[in-house]
């Protein structure tokens, strides 16, 4: 079957070639192929056959048909890419002896150099193409260097450049005659007075058959030119795609050593020269069982040699550690590439400068969209544009932000092991580590598995799930239960759900943040009262001018360890006929007869107005969250609670372990008492040690300090001597003052309370010296 005719100009060839020329190597590795300009062409596709066709003598470099040879033009392109042996073979000697290895390698630092300026010039803002800002004058200014071009000429050389490569657009003409001027010029002048560059050697070199002569050199000058910008332009587009579109790869290029093997496979897979320059059969050549008929024009497809099957395993597929490479980005034979050392430089030089420059740099367009250069000899994005800047910069500027004000944090992983006196926890009741609890849990996980699978209201519903709801509110004394993943999604769902837009809320101005972020989501009016400001809360409910009205309190507040005046709150909610929502959290299990929680102690619990929220995560020693109410309430929550619908039920190891706590909790009710005393405990000892400490009616008592970084310090201090506390700052403190939170556990002995007095008093001592 003929194969139907190539159209090189086509974007979607230019984009991906790589199928075509698969499809081409399949019916074998040398064949002749019809093109849309009606001419037909010997494709060679196989790896081993590119070499053997670039090697062989019968297949020459000289075009038939040559241009006129003595337009500017005709002059400039009759250089060595364009000859045979024996002419070939003098003129690459020549050059060969200029551009050596010694002096590609002492460039390195001025490529650089010229990296950095180009990377500074380069806006961070805004969209910018990659490879008109970089890729493009790199190397036109690195061959400039070669060539020794003063810096002011550099502009115009790299307009007549572009011009002639892209002979579309008007003054093509003009721009090879400058291009012809400006290198006679040149080697006028390096000539008369040579510089330390390779084109100064390259015009006073000489051997056998003599010196360069005029016109090899201009022809020289403009092949290393545009050999060295064309080709190493589109190795920088494509290995830039490459790069960002393969993220993984690039963080792995840690070291020179690799971006060395990155390189190779970047000049494999891009192939920037996707075919040889145009050779034709002299004669008739048998190649891989083909004759390819004397005067056939033959393209060496390098970029199919590149994916040939036979010699890369899975050739398509970027891999920045393929190692060994045998790849022909370079060519092969007589023409075999210069620069490819120069080129391998440069690149490298580049692309590891330019990410680290850059971290964040990511495409703008999809890959998939991008224009490729048409035709067969080169392989390279038209443009790539990209975004340079830091999508986080306002961020790190907050950060900085707080970082002076000492208000950074950092997570630091807590060790099982460790032996410290954990007073930052809120474990209150020694449980969390009972085996009790975490039989609980594995019993719960090897029942259910390890999630709840989905929402409540769709699969997550466990019967752990109703069977820790109902004991629950059996033990606080509430009608029903709503078991949610979290205490904190628990507030959310309870003030939201029951208040709305007609509803005022007040809050109180210590409450625990999920219920502040709770008023923010309930949209409903929101009056925020001063600390136990019992007269303020009555004024806004008698003032108010809504139906509805709400009162929202902590029970046993975070910071400080203090009780709401729950009883007082509860009658002024009665009396203005508003509704109560009680956050247990740090109340339920320390606080109330065998720790049933304040409002229960209050001798409220099961009243109709009043709703209850807590965690399952401090004295249960688990995770998750609860609201206990009514039956109305909670079927109203369930209808309607957002955290509750749209969130997956908790975790059944987390309802087992719960359930177990609250267990082992009603099997000692002597364990709230213990967490009171050990806090009372605490607080003395803080005072004793010389510093002002709250007087604690739950588990939690803290020590006030003020400044942020005192704070800081005086916790690092606690720890080193194997106290671990908690440090609250600003925004986690209702008064901008920073303390040290103290937590009670039921199982503190006799003997940690010594220890944490003598610490306590040797922190001070260290920490207000
Ligand atoms: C990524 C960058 C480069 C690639 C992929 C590349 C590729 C090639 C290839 C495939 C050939 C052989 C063409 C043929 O046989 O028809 C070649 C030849 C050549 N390249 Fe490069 N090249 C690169 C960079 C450079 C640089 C930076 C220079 C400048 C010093 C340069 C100078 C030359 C010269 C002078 C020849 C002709 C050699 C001859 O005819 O004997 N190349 N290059
Ligand atoms: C008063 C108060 N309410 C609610 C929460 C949130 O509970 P959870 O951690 O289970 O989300 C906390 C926890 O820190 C709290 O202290």
């Amino acid at each position: 079957m003929t194969p139907a005719a190539l159209d090189a100009s086509d974007p979607a060839f230019a984009r991906d070639p790589f199928p075509t020329y698969a499809e081409l190597r399949a019916r074998g590795p040398v064949g002749c192929v019809p093109l849309s300009n009606g001419r037909e062409a010997w494709f060679v596709t196989g790896l081993a056959e590119a070499r053997y066709v670039l090697a062989d003598k019968r297949f020459s470099a000289v075009r038939p048909s040559s241009l006129d040879s003595s337009s500017p033009r005709g002059v400039l392109e009759r250089h060595m890419l364009n000859t045979d042996a024996p002419e070939h073979t003098r003129l690459r000697r020549l050059a060969s002896r200029a551009f050596t290895e010694a002096r590609i390698d002492a460039l390195a630092p001025r490529i650089e150099v010229l990296v950095d300026a180009l990377l500074d010039a380069i806006p961070t803002t805004g969209v910018v193409d990659i490879v008109s800002a970089f890729g493009f004058p790199l190397p036109v200014q690195v061959m400039c260097e070669v060539l020794g071009v003063p810096e002011a000429d550099r502009l115009a050389l790299r307009q007549w450049t572009y011009t002639v490569a892209s002979p579309t657009g008007p003054g093509t003409d003009d721009a090879w005659d400058g291009l012809l001027t400006y290198f006679t010029g040149l080697i006028a002048a390096k000539r008369a007075d040579p510089t330390d560059d390779v084109f100064s050697d390259l015009v006073h070199l000489t051997d056998d058959e003599g010196m360069l002569t005029e016109q090899e050199l201009v022809a020289m000058a403009f092949l290393l030119l545009f050999a060295g910008y064309e080709t190493t332009m589109n190795l920088v587009g494509s290995a830039v795609l490459s790069l960002l579109t393969h993220p993984d790869q690039l963080r792995a290029l840690t070291t020179p050593a690799l971006w060395d093997v990155a390189v190779e496979e970047l000049l494999r897979h891009g192939s920037p020269l996707e075919g040889a320059t145009w050779r034709w059969a002299t004669t008739d050549v048998e190649v891989a069982g083909v004759v390819v008929p004397e005067g056939s024009s033959v393209l060496v497809v390098l970029g199919a040699a590149n994916r040939d099957p036979d010699r890369f395993d899975d050739p398509d597929l970027l891999d920045l550690t393929r190692s060994p490479n045998p790849h022909l980005a370079f060519g092969y034979g007589p023409h075999f590439c210069i620069g490819g050392r120069l080129a391998r430089l440069e690149a490298t030089i580049a692309l590891a400068r330019l990410v680290a420059r850059f971290p964040h740099v990511r495409l703008v367009a999809d890959p998939a969209g991008i224009a490729w250069r048409p035709g067969l000899l080169v392989r390279g994005p038209m443009r790539l544009d990209v975004r340079l800047d830091d999508p986080h910069a306002h961020l790190h500027s907050h950060a900085d932000a707080r970082r002076a004000a000492g208000l950074r944090r950092r997570l630091t992983a807590r060790q099982a092991d460790a032996v410290v006196i954990d007073l930052a926890g809120n474990d209150y009741l020694g449980l969390t580590r009972d085996p009790r609890v975490i039989d609980g849990a594995v019993t719960a996980a090897s029942t259910w598995g390890g999630g709840a699978t989905g929402s409540r209201l769709v699969t997550g519903s466990t019967q752990g799930h109703h069977d820790l709801e109902d004991a629950l509110a059996a033990f606080v004394g509430a009608e029903a239960g709503l078991v949610l993943s979290s205490g904190y999604l628990a507030n959310l769902g309870a003030v939201a759900a029951l208040s709305g837009p007609g509803t005022l809320v007040i809050s109180e101005a210590q409450n625990h943040a999920s219920i502040i972020d709770a008023c923010r989501l309930s949209r409903a009016d929101v009056v925020v009262t001063e600390h136990r400001d019992i007269a303020a809360v009555e004024l806004a409910l008698a003032g108010r001018t809504l139906e509805r009205a709400i009162v929202v309190t902590d029970a046993v507040f975070s910071v400080d360890g203090d009780l709401a005046p729950l009883t007082e709150l509860a009658y002024a909610c009665r009396r203005h006929g508003a509704l109560l929502i009680i956050d247990e959290a740090h109340a339920l299990g320390v606080v109330g007869d065998g720790g049933r929680g304040a409002t229960y102690a209050a001798g409220l619990s099961g009243a109709p107005d009043i709703v209850l929220t807590a965690t399952l995560s401090k004295a249960l020693g688990s995770q998750g969250g609860v609201v206990l109410g009514s039956r109305a309430v909670i079927d109203h929550l369930v209808d309607t609670a957002r955290p509750f619908i749209f969130d997956t039920g908790l975790a059944p190891a987390a309802v087992g372990a719960a359930h177990s706590a609250l267990d082992a909790l009603v099997a000692d009710p002597t364990l709230p008492l213990r967490a009171r005393q050990r806090a009372r405990d605490l607080a003395r000892v803080a005072r004793s040690a010389g510093w002002t400490a709250s007087e604690p009616d739950a588990a939690v008592t803290s020590i006030l300090i003020g400044d942020p970084t005192l704070a800081v310090a005086a916790a690092a201090a606690c720890l080193a001597r194997g106290v671990r506390v908690g440090c609250f700052r600003p925004p986690s403190v209702p008064d901008a003052i920073s303390r040290l939170r103290l937590t009670a556990r039921a199982d503190l002995t006799e003997s940690d309370i010594d220890t944490i007095a003598t610490v306590l008093a040797e922190v001070r001592a260290e920490v207000l010296a």
